[in-house]
């Protein structure tokens, strides 16, 4: 199916949810990667629907991710929650991976809060570190607009000069500072995986300035400010990369699932604190 015809097809299942939902404001949209799927508990008077039962949505397979929407309250603001999301190493298509953000927009979300696992390049990430993403590097050559056009996009193109929203990372690094919580800021590289980077891969994002690297996010990021909403990304730092003159180490799923476990605590309380002060 051509990208076109697939946004056409989330705007059907955005239609579905709004009928379904049935709430006249949604205020943000937070997509909940790699072992913060628990954050989803906070969530006061849920009204949950899974993503099999919406039409259009793909299934997602990967342990530790979820197969959810979640709507309710946090601190009295309308939070639309993805307990899993859709991507592109699992076979979905670039398009589709970037579906949270398709959605969101076609719902008039103004906020888009993701978040992800993330291994470590930069050597002075430690474990269970929180990274606000501050910019990107996509390297993929895959494009989640590619192949879209809309009645009000002028033209394809688009800047991207403040994509993770300078005053959203502003405001949250108030709040982790008021709780002596330490949060950093970092590019982010996406790669699509699905295998961790290679030693020499890890080199050379090293060499181009890259503090984190993934395989999801970039492509909703992207999506999302296209479509005009607000974007706030957050990793957790699962694993961290050794320098050429340390041993190698393995990396594994289940590390990475642990590690986010334990850093979701921290992560859960910041965005809370975060969204009470909207
Ligand atoms: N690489 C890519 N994705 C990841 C990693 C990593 O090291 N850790 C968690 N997600």
């Amino acid at each position: 199916m051509n990208p076109q015809d697939q946004v056409h097809q989330f705007k059907e299942s955005a239609d579905f949810l709004r009928k379904h939902f049935d709430h006249p404001k949604i205020n943000a949209t937070i997509v909940l990667g790699s072992g913060l799927k628990n954050f989803e508990d906070e969530i006061q008077n849920p009204i949950s629907i899974s993503y099999q039962d919406i039409p259009h949505f793909p299934q997602s397979s990967v342990q530790g991710h979820g197969h959810k929407l979640v709507l309710g309250q946090i601190h009295n603001q309308t939070i639309l929650a993805f307990t899993g999301r859709f991507h592109y190493y699992q076979g979905i298509d670039i398009t589709t991976t970037a579906l949270p953000a398709w959605i969101s927009a076609f719902l008039d979300v103004p906020t888009y809060i993701l978040t992800n696992a993330a291994g470590g390049v930069n050597p002075n990430f430690e474990v269970g570190n929180l990274v606000l993403i501050k910019d990107h590097i996509n390297p993929s050559g895959l494009h989640p607009v590619r192949g879209v056009h809309l009645e009000n996009w002028e033209n394809p193109f688009f800047d991207t000069s403040n994509l993770y929203n300078a005053d959203l990372r502003n405001e949250f690094l108030t709040i982790a500072k008021s709780n002596q919580k330490k949060v950093s800021e970092g590019v982010y590289c996406f790669l699509p995986g699905p295998n961790f980077e290679t030693p020499a891969e890890i080199s050379m994002l090293r060499t181009l300035g890259v503090d984190l690297v993934g395989m999801s996010s970039v492509p909703e990021a992207l999506a999302a400010h296209k479509l005009g909403l607000d974007v706030l990304g957050l990793s957790v730092v699962t694993n961290v990369y050794p320098t050429n003159d340390q041993p190698k180490v393995k990396v594994n799923h289940q590390e990475v699932l642990n590690e986010t476990n334990k850093a979701s605590a921290t992560c859960r309380g910041l965005i809370k604190d975060w969204i009470q002060t909207w």
